[in-house]
Formats: C-alpha cells, structure tokens, sequence
C-alpha cells in the first residue's frame, strides 16, 4: 500500500481516516482525497493534513469516468477506499435520486478505472489477473441488511434487505462491487459498519445533532418513541478496521465491522443532556421517520477473530472525548451549520 486513492475524504469518516492513516503508515507515498465537496464535504476536517507533503486534495466527482482513469493513469494507485456517498438516510426519502447515482453509479465508475488499470490484460475479459498487492475496498453500512427484532444480529450471511433509499443504493453498490469480483476476478472487500459518531461528523446526524440543539437549548427532535437500537462504533475504531482489512483481509470478503455497543436512541440523547447538564424537557418526540429501521446489531466476530481486530474504546470514553470535541470547536459546528464553510472553499481554491 504506497499509492492510495481515498474518495469523500473530506466527509466524516474519510477526514478521520485519512488523519489516521497518515499517521500509522510512514511509508504511504501518496495519498490522494478526491471529493465532489457536497454540503457534507468539509476541507476544514483535513486542516492537520494539508500541509503533508504525501496529502494531495482532487476536488472532483466520482461519476466523472474521465476524470476518475486520467486519476489512476497519472497517480498509479494501488489502493482505492471508496467512502463517497451520499450518507444520510431522512435526505435519501426526500431525494432519491442523487443516492441512486453518486452510491451507485460513481461506484461503479471507480471500479471500471480500478479494473482497467490494474487487470494484466483489460481487454481480455476472460482475464482475472491483477497487478499484485492492489485492493479495492467499499466502505459499507450494516443499514444493508434491513432491520431487527428484538432479537439476533446481522452476520456476513444475513440476507441483503434494505429499506430507505440511501440503503437501497448502498445495498445496489455492494452488489456491483461482488460482481466485479466474481465476473473480472477484481481484488476487492466489502466493509459494512454500524453507526459512527465521534469528531467531524456533520450536525444532521444524530449525536452531533443533538449535542448541538442542547447546547443552543432548542428542542432535540427524537423520531417516534426512541426506542430505536444502533450499534455504535467510534470513528477511530472504523477506521483501524479498514487498514486491517486493507493489510490483512482475504480478497474478495465481506469484513461486519461493529463495537458491541447497542442502545436505544432515547438512551443517547439523555446522556447528552445530562453531560451539558441541560433538562429532559428539551426533548420533543417527533413524527417518526417512514420506514424506520427497528434495531440493528452487528456481529463482528468474523472480523475479530480472522483478522484481530478489536475496538480500543469503551462507548463512555468514545461519548465522552466527542463532547469534549465538539465543545472545544463551537467555530467547527457554526461554520458548518452557517454555510460559512463554503466561502473557506472558495478562498482556499477560488472556486466551490
Ligand atoms: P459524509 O456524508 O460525512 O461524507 C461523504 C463525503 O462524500 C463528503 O465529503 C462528500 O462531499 C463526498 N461526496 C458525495 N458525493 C460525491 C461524489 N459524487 N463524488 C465525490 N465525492 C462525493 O459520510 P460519512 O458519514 O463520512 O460516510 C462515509 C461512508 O461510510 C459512506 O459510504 C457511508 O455510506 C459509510 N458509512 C457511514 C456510517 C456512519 O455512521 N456515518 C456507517 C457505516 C457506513
Ligand atoms: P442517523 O444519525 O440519521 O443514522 P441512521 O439513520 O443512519 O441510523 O440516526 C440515528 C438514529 O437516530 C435513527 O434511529 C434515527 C434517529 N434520529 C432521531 O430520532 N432524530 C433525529 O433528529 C435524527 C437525525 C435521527
């Protein structure tokens, strides 16, 4: 791994695992971010970065296929880690569409340049040899798997059963992506992941959204009657599962990437309160979101005992440091909320 290509870098989770991956691996010689900086792509996030002679900011789309394989043609990538997505679930039930073609479409745009350059003979589609030591990994969502009872968690086996339309379009992206490692022998894994929080991620969300309404002590809007389960996972530790997949993974796998860390959205939203010491009353039950997924839990033990991977934080320290995060970077939280951002990207590249 020397030449990687990490797409939606300037997002959530690809700003965290780009600061973390410049940081473990000394030997990457080239990092390369390529983001369409939608309203969720935030060059802020990679201010630790920009100035890492390793670190190179495309600003672009993932769709564009001319753009994507002049990419792979000038930077010899031996890696791609495709976060590029639209990401947001209650966005998806209001406009399909663009999840349908950036989650799907730009996927597979970014696998035909990964095939093209790296198969031995791309246009001998009987070919299945590859370059060694190239790898292609979709970073996943467990939200593929559709929603569970009370009971059970979703393995690698669970059928695929989305519901909302983001998880539609990442459920169609997964299958492109099998395909191609079935049909063109391309090296690939599949990562799916349960819900992220920690620093950077975009106040639409739900704990930096209420982190946000309390401290401005206006309402915390909880869908239904909260009792929705997710299975938290800090930021960090979805990003040092992806360099083990990356490092250790047998090509063409599904990795279930999860902390064991079930709770009940009401359960989080009252520990927010109660660590900015603001009351219960600030909490309104609002309609509930159409199609919302009951429960979701992951059973992470494929990844934990093939590979070694295990969580490092506890969701009280995780919970704890991201409040801290965002209390210490109120100018983050306005500019982002403010749209001020978007005058940092045009004095920054003169252009939005
Ligand atoms: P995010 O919305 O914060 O960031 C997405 C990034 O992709 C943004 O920087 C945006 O500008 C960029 N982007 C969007 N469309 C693009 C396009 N057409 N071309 C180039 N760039 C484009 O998302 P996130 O929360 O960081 O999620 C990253 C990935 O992880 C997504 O694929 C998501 O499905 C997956 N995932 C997220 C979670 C979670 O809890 N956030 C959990 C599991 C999996
Ligand atoms: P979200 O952060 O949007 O992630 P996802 O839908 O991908 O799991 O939401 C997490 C949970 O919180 C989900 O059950 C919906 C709920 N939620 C609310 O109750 N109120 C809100 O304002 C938001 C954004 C989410």
């Amino acid at each position: 791994m020397k030449r990687i290509l990490v797409t939606g870098g300037a997002g959530f989770i690809g700003s965290n695992f780009i600061q973390y991956l410049l940081a473990e691996r000394q030997d990457i010689e080239r990092l390369v971010n390529l983001d369409l900086l939608t309203y969720a792509g935030n060059l802020e996030n990679l201010l630790p970065v920009q100035d890492d002679r390793r670190y190179t900011f495309v600003h672009g789309d993932i769709r564009d296929r001319k753009l994507v394989s002049e990419l792979f043609e000038t930077c010899d990538f031996d890696t791609v880690v495709h976060f590029a997505a639209e990401s947001h679930v209650d966005r998806s039930i209001t406009e399909p569409e663009v999840f349908l073609t950036t989650n799907v479409l730009g996927t597979q745009s970014l696998l035909d340049a990964a095939r093209r350059r790296w198969n031995l003979e791309p246009d001998n589609k009987y070919c299945r040899e590859y370059r060694p030591g190239v790898v292609y990994l979709q970073v996943s969502t467990d939200e593929v798997y559709g929603a569970l009872g009370k009971t059970g968690m979703f393995t690698e086996q669970t059928p695929i059963s989305p519901n909302s339309p983001y998880s539609a379009s990442k459920a169609g992206a997964d299958m492109v992506v099998r395909a191609y490692h079935q049909t063109y022998g391309l090296p690939v894994n599949i990562t799916r992941c349960s819900n992220n929080y920690g620093p950077y991620q975009f106040p639409e969300k739900l704990i930096p959204l209420m982190l946000h309404n309390a401290q401005a002590d206006k309402s915390l809007p909880v869908y239904g009657d909260g009792m929705q389960i997710r299975d938290w996972l800090h930021v960090k530790d979805h990003c040092s599962a992806i360099l083990t997949v990356l490092e250790k993974g047998v090509r063409g796998e599904v990795y279930n990437i999860g902390g064991n860390n079930e709770r009940a959205n009401i359960e989080i939203v009252r520990l927010i309160l109660s660590e900015l010491g603001k009351p219960e009353s600030l909490i309104t039950h609002v309609q509930d979101r159409p199609g919302h997924d009951r429960r979701y839990a992951i059973d992470n033990t494929k990844i934990t005992t093939t590979l070694g991977w295990a969580p490092a934080y506890t969701f009280e320290r995780g919970m704890r440091e991201t409040i801290e995060w965002y209390l210490q970077n109120p100018g983050w939280v306005e500019r982002v909320v403010s749209g001020d951002y978007l005058d940092y990207y045009s004095r920054m590249y003169g252009e939005v």
